[in-house]
């Protein structure tokens, strides 16, 4: 069936990995990487980001290069060539440091960009048959405070940084939209992505027959008490994977007062990053790891939750990360060296 698929943020880490993915949408397997590669024209995209996006290969697209804080920008998003989009991925934003450091940026894009997308959706989306499917990359970050042992669907979610609080708005008005009718949302609060091409964040740097430095914003060497601390991970391909997953669970299968949904993770330390890292790269990609303690991040990070109960993610059709951290370095290197992230 052909589809119409606007990406947010597409020019970002998460967008630029879901493309390649986007072809499988409908199909029976749609989990091979292999097969995803391959070309479908029934699906054209939509590829938009404040960063000139890189079109992919395989499929039908169009790159848009626009700042989504402006309503004349979002809205024209709708009325491209390929019409208006049966689906989208709401992915752009303003990290969680970036957010906490430049409040009024990340209130911008995080909370006002998010608004003028969804009413654009309600908007165009009241002249097609079927509602709008609004996909919205939320964040752990919407957790915060006193949380219990394990995270369930019914903890209440109470952010401590201006990432999580922007997050959680957002969430509310999809939510409310798609109450109302005027959306068909699915929110999602994605764990922290543990691999990254690029040295951001203090993720997991996977690039070390490059010999490229990443940074770790936590602890000051590997002796570091801190490097103990428990987080909620997930794979880029785990999380791609959902992405697709999201868009065809059906509307009626969600619990019938909230679209929210935490996505499947597993629990690792720090420490066992790093131990994966050099199991799978050796000492010399240990080595290549630097370490500059950053009490911003440090702080977000402590207030976040590393457990989640994930009966109901998995009820609704959600895939989860097998073997902890070892497998998930050792596929992204390979998925790195094979080109496809
Ligand atoms: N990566 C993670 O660990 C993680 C975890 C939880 C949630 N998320 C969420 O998933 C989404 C994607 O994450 P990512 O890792 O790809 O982030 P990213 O920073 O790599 O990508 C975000 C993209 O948004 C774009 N953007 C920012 N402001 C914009 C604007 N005004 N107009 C248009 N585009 C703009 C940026 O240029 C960037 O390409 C984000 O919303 C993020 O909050 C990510």
């Amino acid at each position: 069936m052909s589809s119409t698929i606007l990406i947010t943020g597409a020019g970002g880490f998460l967008g630029g990995l879901v493309r390649p993915f986007l072809p499988l949408i409908g199909e029976a397997n749609a989990l091979q990487l292999s097969e995803a590669l391959s070309a479908n024209p029934e699906i054209r995209l939509i590829l938009a980001d404040v960063v000139e996006p890189k079109p992919p290969k395989s499929s039908t697209a169009t790159t848009v290069k626009v700042d989504l804080t402006a309503k004349e920008a979002v809205d024209g998003l709708f009325t491209t060539e390929f019409g208006i989009p049966d689906t989208i991925y709401c992915l752009h934003g303003i990290m969680s440091r970036g957010s906490e450091v430049n409040f009024d940026l990340g209130l911008k894009v995080n909370f006002d960009s998010i608004r003028l997308t969804l009413q654009a959706a309600r908007e165009f989306g009241a002249q097609s048959a079927t509602r709008i499917k609004f996909i919205f990359a939320s964040s752990l970050a919407v957790y915060g405070g006193v949380f219990p042992q394990t995270v369930t669907p019914e903890t209440i979610a109470t952010p401590e940084g201006a990432y999580g609080m922007g997050k959680l708005a957002s969430e509310l008005f999809v939510n409310e939209f798609s109450r109302r009718g005027f959306v068909d949302g699915r929110i999602l609060r994605i764990p922290t992505i543990v691999v990254k091409k690029r040295p951001s964040g203090g993720n997991l740097l996977v690039h070390f027959r490059q010999g490229i430095e990443s940074l770790c914003p936590i602890g000051d060497s590997l002796d570091s008490p801190e490097l103990d601390l428990p987080l909620w991970l997930a794979s880029p391909q785990t999380t791609i994977k959902n992405f697709v997953i999201a868009r065809d669970i059906p509307a009626d299968k969600f619990l019938p007062h909230t679209r929210v949904v935490y996505l499947p993770g597993f629990t690792a330390t720090v420490r066992d990053e790093l131990n994966a890292l050099e199991k799978v790269g050796g000492r010399t990609a240990l080595e290549l790891v630097k370490f500059k303690d950053d009490p911003v991040s440090r702080r977000l990070v402590l207030s976040w939750p590393a457990r989640f109960d994930i009966t109901y993610p998995l009820s609704l059709g959600f895939i989860v990360d097998e073997g902890g951290m070892e497998p998930v370095v050792r596929q992204f290197q390979k998925d790195i060296e094979a080109g496809v992230v």
